[in-house]
């Protein structure tokens, strides 16, 4: 079994043409022929979107908004990431050592799967099972900042180097899962003709009560006023961070170092402003501009 510190702080490998986290990519031949069935839901976004708060929404409405069942396990066991390995290396709380796909196997239906891989990458079979996906989207300047600060803290990634430096990596789509621009736009264009909810960051920091009642509705459930309330009160940000079933705090901090930056670090929108300079405004703003340019999809940079 390969040494877990061969994979800390190692350089991105490709994967189908996209930067990918070096121990993910190793046996990305278990990703690509993953069987999906036609019950799974899928989340699925860029990094740091809001996929972790979304997950715990997508239990807590199929559990029919019940805080206690939620609490009995892990997120990363309740809604594992697919694409994940750590050879040699027991992720923290997760009860499979190797990886994403043994643990889904391993999963009665209905699945929530989480992921990030690009809506071109993602495996043939959740198309064919036509199963339904929530992507969340966030707008680039917040997730360029939570991602930094990620990259700090969790030693799966390369050392993101200064802020001025991880800003133009971004742009460039040399980060894991490539191009944020590419990924927005992709899942955009399949909810034409596949079951997407397609849901934003900031819509949710706006009316999470609105949200969490698309979700439901989306998935088919029906649920009280009070059991929405009750799904609202336990995924607020204070709450799913004070919740070691949510934050991440079991992962060891030889992996992620929450003392650099915590998992559940500000979980607000208009965070970038204190990290951008006017300069790499301007810049951000014109390259995006350009990159944006052939879709109407459109996203808030403040609420
Ligand atoms: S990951 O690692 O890609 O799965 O991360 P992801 O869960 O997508 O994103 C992490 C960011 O989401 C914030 N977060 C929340 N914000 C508001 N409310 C709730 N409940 C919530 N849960 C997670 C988290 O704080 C990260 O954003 P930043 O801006 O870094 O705080």
């Amino acid at each position: 079994m390969a040494d877990s510190d061969t994979y800390l702080r190692q350089p991105w490998r490709t994967v189908h043409g996209i930067p990918m986290v070096s121990a993910f990519a190793l046996n990305w031949e278990k990703v690509d022929s993953f069987q999906a069935c036609p019950e799974d839901i899928v989340v699925v976004t860029f990094p740091k979107s809001g996929t972790t708060w979304v997950s715990e929404i997508v239990d807590m409405v199929l559990k029919g908004g019940d805080p206690e069942k939620c609490k009995q396990d892990d997120i990363v066991n309740r809604v594992p990431m697919m694409e994940f390995a750590a050879p040699g290396k027991m992720a923290a709380g997760s009860r499979v050592a190797e990886g994403g796909t043994e643990q889904l196997e391993a999963m009665p239906s209905p699945r929530i799967i989480k992921t990030h891989i690009p809506a071109h990458v993602l495996p043939k079979s959740f198309w064919e099972k036509r199963c339904k996906m929530i992507y969340v989207g966030r707008n680039a300047k917040d997730v360029a900042v939570s991602y930094y600060h990620f990259d700090l803290m969790n030693k799966f990634h390369p050392h993101p180097g200064t802020w001025a430096q991880y800003l133009e990596e971004f742009m460039a789509g040399r980060v894991a899962y490539g191009s944020w621009y590419n990924h927005v736009k992709g899942y955009w264009e399949r909810r034409k003709d596949h079951p997407i909810l397609y849901l934003f960051y900031e819509d949710l920091k706006e009316n999470l009560h609105r949200e969490i009642a698309k979700v439901a509705q989306f998935l088919g459930q029906k649920l009280s006023e009070g059991a929405v309330d009750t799904i609202a009160r336990h995924t607020s940000f204070e709450a799913m961070r004070d919740n070691p079933a949510t934050n991440y705090s079991k992962v060891p901090s030889d992996l992620m170092d929450h003392g650099v930056s915590p998992f559940m670090r500000k979980g607000t929108t208009g965070d970038w402003k204190n990290h951008f300079t006017v300069a790499q405004n301007e810049r951000f703003d014109q390259d995006y501009v350009q990159k944006m340019s052939d879709t109407d999809l459109c996203f808030r940079t403040q609420i």
